[in-house]
């Protein structure tokens, strides 16, 4: 039977790690893995723009031996032309795998119902599952133990937040999330979190107090106006006034490391001297963002491959 990846809210804490083994092997012997797609193609479907995740499923499928074929939303809309399930349909008479990134999670499940192969969760309103796999990637290669890491993510809670919240409480992570006032992230999303936090062993503390972030190891953080939202930035700049990441922020807390998803918006959301500086990994993360989805495609796509060497 097919799977799809289109939240990481099913999987366990066995499978994420055995995830994270996956991308780490895949990264230190890629010759191993040049066939590992061979004859394979994947279709990327993208309603919204994108530079890391489109660039870095294009150069990974190549590294592994297949081949993508990009769709972008200006002259292949999801919606309009033809019904999504319609599409989903169409496309996996041709395609191994749909990558897609949208606007509505319920396109993603629309599209894998109707498709007989693989949906890849590329970015949605609601998760950012890819962006979470190289997140954890990036600091399981600092932390050896995930289960001593704080991790503080602090700005908008968004579809990135869900993603790192799922995903980090499975690997036994101390997750903070620290929001404003009115952005707090979807309490569905904490209350499963908590589920699963109670069931894999790390632990969810939601706030609106920054020094909720002291004693982490890393900080996190995200743009406070996600794609589609047109809120004018001079609307909120108060609101997220406090939130901001910086070096004085990095003393205060005693943080480590700093991670940002990217795109970033230099001494916004986080200081321009901050990303340049030694406590960045933003630039490990955006690497390990096609480490970790040429593990999930080797997962999903090609399970019994065996490395060359
Ligand atoms: N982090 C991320 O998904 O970047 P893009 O929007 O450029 O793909
Ligand atoms: N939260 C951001 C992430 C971009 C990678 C957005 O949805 O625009």
């Amino acid at each position: 039977m097919k799977q799809d990846l289109l939240s990481f809210k099913d999987w366990t804490d066995e499978q994420l790690k055995s995830l994270l083994a996956l991308a780490k092997t895949i990264k230190a012997n890629p010759a191993g893995y040049r066939t590992a797609l061979d004859g394979l193609s994947v279709v990327a479907l993208f309603e919204k723009p994108s530079l890391r995740t489109r660039v870095s499923f294009d150069i990974g499928i190549n590294k592994l031996g297949g081949h993508l074929v990009y769709l972008d939303s200006q002259s292949n809309k999801l919606a309009g032309r033809e019904d999504v399930k319609d599409m989903g349909a169409n496309l996996a008479c041709w395609a191994d795998a749909i990558v897609a990134r949208v606007f509505a999670h319920s396109t993603l499940e629309e599209l894998a119902e109707s498709a007989k192969v693989p949906v890849i969760n590329a970015l949605c309103d609601m998760y950012h599952p890819c962006q979470a796999v190289a997140d954890y990637l990036t600091i399981s290669e600092h932390y050896d133990d995930l289960s001593k890491v704080k991790l503080a993510y602090i700005g908008d809670g968004n579809n990135v937040t869900h993603s790192l919240m799922l995903v980090g409480v499975a690997l036994g992570c101390e997750v903070v999330v620290v929001t404003p006032k009115g952005h707090e992230v979807d309490e569905n999303i904490v209350k499963l979190t908590q589920q699963r936090a109670a069931k894999f062993g790390g632990t969810l503390t939601i706030s609106n107090d920054i020094d909720a972030a002291i004693g982490s190891q890393v900080l996190y953080t995200d743009t406070w106006l996600s794609m589609g939202d047109n809120t004018p930035l001079a609307d909120i700049k108060d609101t997220f006034s406090g939130f901001e990441i910086d070096e004085a922020l990095m003393e205060k807390t005693g943080a480590d490391y700093v991670l940002h998803c990217q795109p970033a918006h230099r001494d916004l959301e986080i200081s321009g001297s901050l990303i340049d500086g030694e406590q960045s990994l933003l630039f490990q993360q955006a690497e390990n963002r096609m480490h970790g989805q040429n593990a999930i495609l080797v997962q999903l796509l090609a399970s019994d491959f065996q490395p060359k060497n």
